[in-house]
């Protein structure tokens, strides 16, 4: 048997603000039980809803030095699908409305906390890991630590780091002094080859310098980071560390996404009767969001955080030209406020074609998920994304870039070999998504039957995690200490 324990900022069913809270709550349950006991550590913030915080159980509290402090670390527990999540629990660190604030600094002390508070609870919980698997910035100075200051302890003595890169545009950079000053690692961690970062610290880099092995979370984007496009300053490291970085693609719960279980959407369908139950949510959810009521319009949907890496731009340049067309748009997204203030702008000018929906709601998204007859996506730079492999799921047909995990999780269709689960372009270019858009209108237009086929196998791919947990398994396997 071996331990593995995840530590993240985030995860279902607990607290999710995108993706990596899907994947964080999701993998463990596929990981084989009888080799492997995997458990979570994520913060205990204020914001989780009370109902999760119902299920924790209060185990026991501490002090830890932590800049020139010593800091409360409290640690609650909870059980989910047999799962054990542990919960860090300090109310001046994880209040707040949500997870994460715009203060920087603030966030690099909070994480630097939470990661050696990570570290400090294992004795007090007896659970030994074998492996520590790491994941995104908030836990780049987990494996730091570890081998800093842990290691010199016999309870933490040949325990192996994983980082997995969910996303390499957020790194957790800031002033170097500060950053020794909040972690009180010596100077000597500060320099280009570990933490530094053109003069700044770097905790993304530091997990990555500092970790056994590296992964992230497709094929395509562990080449792109490689390069200078997509890099983001990291792609000399990662280069240099190519032996020790894989990419292993995200796959989606198929129990929490089935459109035949699914208790968010009133009419539940499968892959031999979506022609006819399908369009039945669609007429549900345009009455829901006051769009004009036919079953013949092309529905688009996009659930999305509103940020720059989505390929919003293109969108803003070519939507009043979509919007001629016979389509509708059904958003569901928060973020910057000036995609926000886009799409509520749009929705205003094409109000029997755009609803704007400009809040969070799992209930929202699965309907859309369903609803919808494509899904569109033309994100700048994509890790992997979970979006497209739920519209898969539901028989809505991804439309999309051909970057990161979106690259090697749609097929594009070939109308020739009649072959295909979605639509892609390649270059980031406004005018190049919207012929490919008008290309998935014809077909939906012009030939159903094919159309249809489409779905058919769209909805037959699997990207449960069953193949990409067995992945992450012969990873843990050849890190055996
Ligand atoms: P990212 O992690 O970059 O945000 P992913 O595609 O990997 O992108 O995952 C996004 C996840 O967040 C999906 O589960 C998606 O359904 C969900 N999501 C995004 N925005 C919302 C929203 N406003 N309401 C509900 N779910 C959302
Ligand atoms: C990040 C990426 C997204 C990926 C998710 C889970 O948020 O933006 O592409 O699917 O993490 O790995």
């Amino acid at each position: 048997m071996k331990n593995i324990l995840f530590v993240a900022s985030e995860g279902v069913p607990f607290i999710k603000t995108g993706g990596l809270a899907d994947v964080v709550g999701s993998l463990p349950r596929d990981i084989d039980r009888r080799y492997f006991d995997v458990r979570i550590i994520i913060p205990k913030y204020t914001c989780i809803s009370q109902k999760m915080k119902d299920k924790m159980e209060y185990m026991t509290s501490f002090y830890m030095d932590f800049h020139w402090k010593r800091e409360y670390v409290g640690i609650f527990k909870a059980e989910v699908d047999g799962i054990k999540y542990y919960f860090i629990d300090n109310e001046y660190y994880f209040n707040g409305p949500k997870p994460y604030c715009d203060d920087v600094k603030f966030e690099i002390e909070k994480f630097a906390f939470f990661s050696k508070a990570s570290l400090s609870i294992l004795p007090v919980i007896e659970f030994h890991p074998d492996i520590i698997h790491c994941h995104d910035w908030q836990t780049g100075l987990v494996p730091v630590y570890l081998k800093e200051r842990f290691q010199g302890n016999d309870f933490y003595r040949g325990i192996k780091a994983i980082m997995t890169i969910h996303n390499l545009k957020f790194q957790g950079r800031w002033d170097k002094r500060l950053v020794k000053d909040i972690t009180g690692l010596p100077d000597m961690y500060f320099t280009p080859d570990k933490l530094e970062m053109f003069g700044d610290a770097d905790l993304l880099k530091g997990g990555i310098v500092y970790a056994d092995a590296i992964t992230t979370v497709s094929q395509t984007y562990a080449e792109e980071i490689k390069t200078e496009f997509y890099g983001e300053g990291l792609n000399g490291l990662l280069k240099s560390r190519e032996a020790d970085l894989r990419g292993i693609v995200n796959g989606i719960d198929y129990d929490d996404f089935n459109p035949e279980t699914d208790k968010y959407i009133e009419y539940p369908y499968n892959a031999i009767n979506f022609r006819k139950e399908k369009v039945k949510n669609k007429r549900a959810l345009q009455k829901e969001l006051g769009l004009s009521q036919d079953d013949r319009t092309m529905m688009i949907g996009i659930v999305s955080r509103l940020t720059d890496q989505k390929g919003f731009d293109l969108i803003s340049c070519v939507m009043d030209e979509l919007c001629q067309d016979a389509v509708q748009f059904v958003v569901l997204g928060t973020g910057t406020e000036q995609y926000e203030n886009m799409f509520r702008h749009f929705a205003w000018k094409y109000s029997d074609k755009v609803s704007a929906n400009i809040y969070y709601s799992e209930a929202m998204s699965h309907k859309i998920y369903a609803a919808s007859d494509a899904f569109l996506m033309p994100s700048l730079f994509e890790p992997c994304g979970l979006s497209q492999l739920m519209s898969l799921r539901y028989g809505t047909l991804p439309i999309v870039r051909e970057t990161g995990g979106l690259k090697d999780t749609v097929e594009p269709y070939n109308k020739f070999e009649s072959t295909g689960t979605g639509f892609s372009f390649l270059n980031y270019n406004a005018h190049e998504m919207m012929r490919t858009v008008r290309d998935a209108e014809a077909l939906y237009y012009d030939n159903r039957r094919e159309w249809n086929k489409m779905i058919d196998r769209a909805m037959a791919v699997d990207f449960s995690w069953k193949v990409s947990a067995s992945k992450y398994q012969e990873m843990y396997d050849w890190l055996r200490p």
